[in-house]
């Protein structure tokens, strides 16, 4: 039960706890139904505490007894936790609950997940467990006892003792309540081993659940290449005896940091050449790096408090991306995080749920794990870094582990660190973590016929709610100018845009350049500039930057879509001969040249229509979108066989970059070639396939020709048994319906016996699919509104956190026809009526409503 007006949290109401915990020692005794945790905690008050009272949160427990130095006291207690008199020295806790681990659905504190134990505490999970200042400021080391008779009882930490039906960690670390773990249950374990440079050995476990041993391979390597990485590349080294990774399949989201002990949805962690596409392989690689990174950047220097969050994640997906970029290959990987973040921050930037990525107000936490959060807090230290050159990064950074290690910190300790190793000051350039929205830029240029070139910037950024009053960013440009022949006649450059409206000259040009503007995507923004005809055809051609190349291709390819849906034209010739060249260009690496293949989403271009002033129409933006593929199939139709034929990988499959840009540029030519041959060679490939990649592929071009009836079943049967496989089958099956059968595909699968809907990956594999299909999502009857809010309404009481989230498919309903609108706002209503609806759900709907 919870209060009827859910408290707003500020950033400026922060005060430290009044007290240190000096230790804490936990005592868990499992059952299902009611498991025992008992408490001893060392407090000791802090001199000059501006707050003195003793105020421990906690939720959901039973409380049984508590005592003080060993006398028994009886604690006020609340729904939210417990206050109590205490002495003015330090004094030791000690407190028993019990808990119902069986009963909590909701995957947050300690639950079951097909029998076994796990904990989830970030971000306010373990006040779930027991009485505890569960903030992430107040840090302390941990000694747990796991009472139960499962072969395998994990806690953070280093092992102490372990004997028949009991096991003792510490963790000598002092660290935050979040990044508590524990597992228990029957597990296998798929060791390996490191040694750090330092020479420390290190025992690697990843536990997973009988039969899913033949998934632990990739995982293991990721895991040691990513330890070897931060050595080399951050020179940090990691700090226990062990680590270990568990695979759970109930999980909210990819996987937890916890220290020592990480937990990982099993679909962020379990692979196989024949389950998993390579871009599970991808994912997976870049999540085990994500959390192994997280051991520096987020357990030993953590958060002072929620607010911060970007402190830890920011940092920590920069440095993933980092590491992914060295693995593979760079400009692939940074042109799918510009698709990423346009697909899922910019929505959320320009919408009702904009905030700035550190957030100076919340009700619920827990919807502060955002794209803004995580990814433009990516984008803000890599344009921190281009501004202060790699080599200051690297000094600052080695300050901010010497300075910081230990603590909790804040932006601002962030920033310190790099002002006191540049000597630069970042007070406007702050402005990136306070002020929400997606800046614009608008780019004027002119030549004078004496070698002068100036471009002018214009930076504005659509005020929010959240931000109603922007002011300008210091917003890095990297540009390089091109001859009219295509040489490079100005390498790179950084222009630092400061003003709201600035202007940069070069000189000495022998003839009017063609600017190639963002470089590398230089900075989280929309760049709008009249370009003169044929320029952006040039850039896809001659361009030597292959992010600002790709996005020549992707800008064609926009403004042709945008053409065709308003003006009912055809496809822009230049655009499919320009794409043409490219992808016959064998001296490109196949993987770049798929990306090429790419279109705008669909959801992108509805964003462009209604910014420019177009209410967007679904079905003509499918329609658009498919008669586009079509002339793609048709222009390049000479091509695709021998594409297809070439790029086949010959020996044994690999996940590497690779082999995996072969495949995906072969797949691409072969989504293609289904368009004209009726489908003989999906067919060919999903009957020869012998990995995952190949088959999912060949199937969801069967689909898509209507032709994969067959194949769906045998996929099934092939594969029924294996959860992860069949949230694919689940998924294609709703992204590659047709517009109109895709709400009513859905609704049939929800009704699947293998639709466990508690399980959020399964959930999220129908319903979440749903969403992502932009023309049936919003079928004009609105019957893809109704079955989503549907669901939200029974997942609701079950799972509060994945419901919240889901609900940003409505984020952008103000973009669409009154009747669209009408249609949502009456579901979002609906919703809010619900009785008993969480605050997490609660918060996300109201926000998005306005
Ligand atoms: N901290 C986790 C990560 O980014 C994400 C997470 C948050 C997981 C909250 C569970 C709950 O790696
Ligand atoms: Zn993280």
């Amino acid at each position: 039960m919870r209060d009827a007006t859910p408290q707003t949290i500020h950033l400026s109401d922060y005060t430290p706890f009044g007290f240190d915990v000096t230790s804490v020692d936990l005592t868990f005794d499992l059952a299902p139904r009611a498991t025992r945790v008992r408490s001893k905690i060392t407090f000791a008050p802090r001199a000059g505490a501006a707050d003195t009272r003793f105020f421990l949160h906690g939720e959901n427990l039973k409380l049984i007894g508590a005592s003080i130095d060993g006398t028994p006291v009886t604690p006020q207690v609340t729904p939210e936790g417990l206050t109590c008199d205490v002495p003015d020295r330090p004094f030791v806790w000690e407190a028993e609950v019990e808990i119902d681990p069986q009963g909590n659905t909701a995957l947050e504190g300690l639950y079951m997940s097909n029998g076994m134990y796990c904990t989830q505490c970030e971000a306010e999970g373990f006040r779930k467990i027991t009485y505890y200042p569960d903030r992430p400021d107040v840090m302390s080391v941990f000694t747990v006892r796991i009472n139960g008779p499962h072969p395998v009882l994990l806690s953070n930490g280093n092992p102490v003792t372990r004997t028949q039906g009991s096991a003792e960690w510490h963790d000598p670390w002092p660290k935050p309540a979040y990044l508590f773990a524990l597992v228990a249950g029957e597990l296998v374990n798929h060791p390996g081993r490191f040694t750090t440079k330092s020479g420390r050995d290190v025992e690697l476990n990843l536990w997973v659940r009988p039969g899913d041993e033949g998934k632990c391979a990739f995982g293991m390597q990721a895991l040691k290449d990513s330890m070897t990485w931060d050595e080399q590349v951050y020179g940090r080294e990691y700090d226990l005896d062990v680590f270990n990774i568990v695979a759970v399949d109930d999980f909210n989201m990819g996987a937890m940091e916890n220290k020592g002990l990480n937990i990982f949805n099993s679909s962020a962690v379990l692979a196989s050449p024949e389950t998993s596409t390579d871009t599970n392989f991808e994912r997976i690689e870049a999540i085990i790096a994500h959390e192994y990174f997280h051991n520096w950047t987020g357990n030993r220097i953590t958060c002072r408090d929620w607010f911060q969050l970007c402190l830890k994640e920011g940092l920590t997906v920069y440095r993933d991306s980092q590491f992914t970029s060295d693995m593979r290959s760079a400009p692939v990987k940074r042109i799918g995080d510009v698709i990423d973040l346009r697909a899922r921050q910019f929505p959320e930037d320009q919408g009702p749920l904009a905030h700035p990525v550190r957030p100076e107000s919340f009700q619920e936490i827990n919807n502060f794990y955002t794209a803004t959060v995580y990814e433009k807090g990516a984008e803000v230290i890599g344009m921190l870094r281009t501004l202060v050159g790699p080599e200051a990064y690297s000094k600052a950074l080695d300050l901010y582990f010497e300075r910081h290690d230990g603590q909790a910190c804040t932006i601002e300790d962030w920033l310190r660190v790099f002002e006191d190793t540049t000597g630069r000051d970042l007070a406007q350039f702050k402005r990136w973590y306070s002020q929400a929205g997606t800046p614009h830029v608008k780019v004027t240029e002119h030549w004078d016929d004496a070698g002068t070139y100036t471009l002018t910037f214009a930076q504005s950024t659509p005020p929010s709610a959240a931000s109603p009053d922007p002011q300008p960013l210091v917003i890095p440009i990297a540009v390089g100018l091109l001859s009219p022949n295509g040489d490079e006649v100005r390498a790179t450059q950084v222009l630092e845009v400061t003003q709201a409206r600035q202007t940069f000259t070069f000189e000495g040009l022998a003839s009017r350049p063609v600017p190639s503007l963002l470089r590398g995507f230089s900075a989280p923004i929309v760049l709008e500039r009249d370009v003169p005809p044929g320029q952006t055809a040039f850039l896809l051609a001659h361009d030597t930057d292959p992010v600002t190349r790709w996005e020549a291709g992707r800008t064609l390819a926009r403004d042709s879509l945008l053409a065709m849906i308003r003006d009912g034209v055809r496809p822009d010739a230049d655009y499919l001969d320009g794409l043409r060249r490219l992808v016959a260009d064998d001296t490109l690496d196949p993987a770049y040249r798929a990306l090429m293949l790419g279109l705008p989403s669909q959801s992108d271009l509805a964003a462009r229509l209604s910014e420019a002033g177009t209410t967007p129409d679904p079905d003509a933006i499918y329609a658009a979108s498919e008669a586009m593929r079509d002339a793609q199939a048709e222009h390049l139709s000479d091509l695709l066989a021998g594409l297809y034929a070439d790029h086949q990988v010959d020996g044994p499959y690999a996940p590497d970059a690779h082999q995996a840009g072969k495949r995906s540029l072969a797949g691409a030519a072969l989504s293609l070639l289904t368009r004209t041959d009726g489908g003989t060679q999906a067919m060919a490939q999903f009957a020869a396939a012998d990995n995952m990649t190949q088959q999912l592929s060949a199937l969801a071009n069967l689909i898509r020709a209507g032709k994969g009836k067959t194949a769906l079943d045998a996929f099934e049967t092939q594969w029924h048994a294996d959860r992860l496989v069949m949230d694919k089958w689940f998924g294609l099956q709703v992204i590659e319906a047709k517009p109109e059968d895709a709400v009513a595909t859905a609704a049939r699968l929800t009704e699947h016996p293998d639709f466990n809907w508690k399980n959020p990956n399964r959930f999220r594999s129908v319903l979440g699919a749903l969403t992502q299909h932009h023309a049936g999502f919003h079928a004009a009857d609105g019957s893809g509104y109704s079955l989503l809010a549907d669901w939200l309404i029974k997942l609701d009481p079950v799972n509060p956190q994945t419901t919240a989230r889901m609900c940003s498919a409505f984020q952008t309903w103000r973009r669409y026809d009154a009747d669209r609108q009408d249609g949502i706002r009456a579901e979002l209503d609906r919703i809010l009526a619900t009785p008993e609806l969480s605050r997490d759900t609660t918060e996300m709907l109201s926000r998005i409503r306005g």
